[in-house]
């Protein structure tokens, strides 16, 4: 992409000449399987129950919504000690719209002049760019191979860089792969002057839930959860991320937050959403078991996806990454490509999209052996 010319009269930010704004390629395909979305429409009763509230809400739209949107923080501790949560008070969860925004407050808070956070690639490129919206210095962290981290790992590396914030994503993306608690654990306990951001955007889709962060809320004061209701909820239009934390960290984000920043009608989405959570949940479960059938088909392909505790899977194997990603695309199926090479990440889908993905891979991987096989004969 030619770099952004910018007039002369404008100041934007020196060090944000020459940068990209952040976002996927979209486009109009049939299926999309790019952004890590949930691929269900919201069941009919839940759409119904919004129709209803929004509905109430129009009445008050003259006034600002709840600034600190307590029923909805209420509404969330409670959804929390059903994910493996300590007992929580209000105080201690704070919401906003996705948790993109989630983790920008946390940067305005504990980040900027000076300060310094690392995070460990690959991982959710949001995490740096915030950083440098808010001027705190980032350093990209290395990882062992086959993308794996230990505790010993994270604190060395964390310590050299003097960081202020350590970004943990698990699962994480794009790799899926998720951190043993333990690892979590250790690293909060041996820095714990430290803010130990988890974010677990995809922690519903864990296959072992006991392994998330939130357990450790009792315990470690240094550690905070970010969450979402985009991905297992299937809310990623409504925009509404929170975290959770130790109450101290909660009122920090207080001097930075907008007022009003969390609209009524998106307080309002939530609280149904969060009324039928097990319904909502269900999807959780089918998307789990395409997640899976992604893994093992893969495989059986000849190609190498990582084990995968998100609604995703990143798969090694292939020649030319590029080639493939467009070849889909000519066949309607949008993945992405996150720049890794031989690698592709795939969103689960419904079992159909699932289906035509899976088939039309597998038909491009046989045109392209059957093309380098006529060229070494030729
Ligand atoms: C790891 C991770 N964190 C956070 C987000 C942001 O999600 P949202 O702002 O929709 O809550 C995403 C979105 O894809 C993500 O992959």
């Amino acid at each position: 992409m030619a770099e952004k010319v910018w007039p002369d009269w404008l100041p934007v930010r020196d060090d944000l000449r020459g940068e990209s704004p952040y976002g996927a390629p979209q486009l109009d395909v049939t299926v999309r399987l790019n952004t890590n979305e949930n691929p269900y429409p919201l069941p009919d009763v839940v759409v119904a129950e919004v129709e209803r509230e929004i509905s109430k809400v129009a009445i008050g739209l003259n006034r600002y919504p709840d600034r600190d949107a307590i029923e909805l923080r209420g509404a969330l501790a409670t959804y929390l000690a059903s994910q493996g949560a300590p007992a929580l008070s209000v105080g201690q969860v704070w919401a906003a719209n996705g948790s993109n925004e989630i983790i920008q407050q946390i940067f305005m808070a504990f980040g900027g002049n000076d300060r310094r956070a690392i995070g460990f690639v690959p991982s959710y490129s949001m995490h740096s760019n915030i950083a440098r919206s808010t001027q705190t210095a980032w350093i990209d962290g290395a990882r062992g191979p086959g993308f794996s981290l230990t505790a010993a790992s994270i604190v060395t590396q964390a310590t050299d860089a003097s960081a202020h914030m350590v970004f943990l994503t698990s699962p994480n993306n794009p790799t899926g792969t998720s951190l043993d608690l333990k690892i979590i654990s250790d690293v909060a306990a041996a820095l714990p002057n430290t803010l130990i951001v988890i974010d677990e955007a995809y922690g519903e889709f864990l296959r072992d839930k006991s392994q998330s962060a939130l357990a450790l809320l009792s315990r470690a004061k240094n550690v905070v959860v970010s969450r979402t209701m985009s991905k297992a909820f299937g809310l990623a239009g409504a925009r509404v991320g929170y975290l959770v934390g130790d109450e101290s960290v909660v009122d920090a984000i207080q001097l930075v937050r907008l007022p009003y920043h969390l609209g009524a009608h998106t307080q309002s989405i939530a609280l149904v959403a969060l009324r039928h959570a097990s319904l909502l949940l269900e999807n959780v479960e089918r998307i789990k078991e395409q997640r899976n059938r992604l893994v093992s088909e893969l495989t059986v392909m000849g190609l190498f996806p990582e084990s995968s505790d998100a609604n995703f899977v990143l798969f090694g194997g292939l020649q030319d990454a590029g080639k493939v990603w467009k070849d889909l695309v000519a066949r309607g199926v949008l993945i992405r490509d996150m720049g890794l090479a031989g690698m592709l990440r795939v969103t689960a889908g419904t079992a159909e999209e699932t289906t035509i993905f899976l088939d039309s891979l597998r038909a491009i991987l046989k045109a392209n052996t059957a093309n380098t096989n006529s060229e070494s004969k030729g």
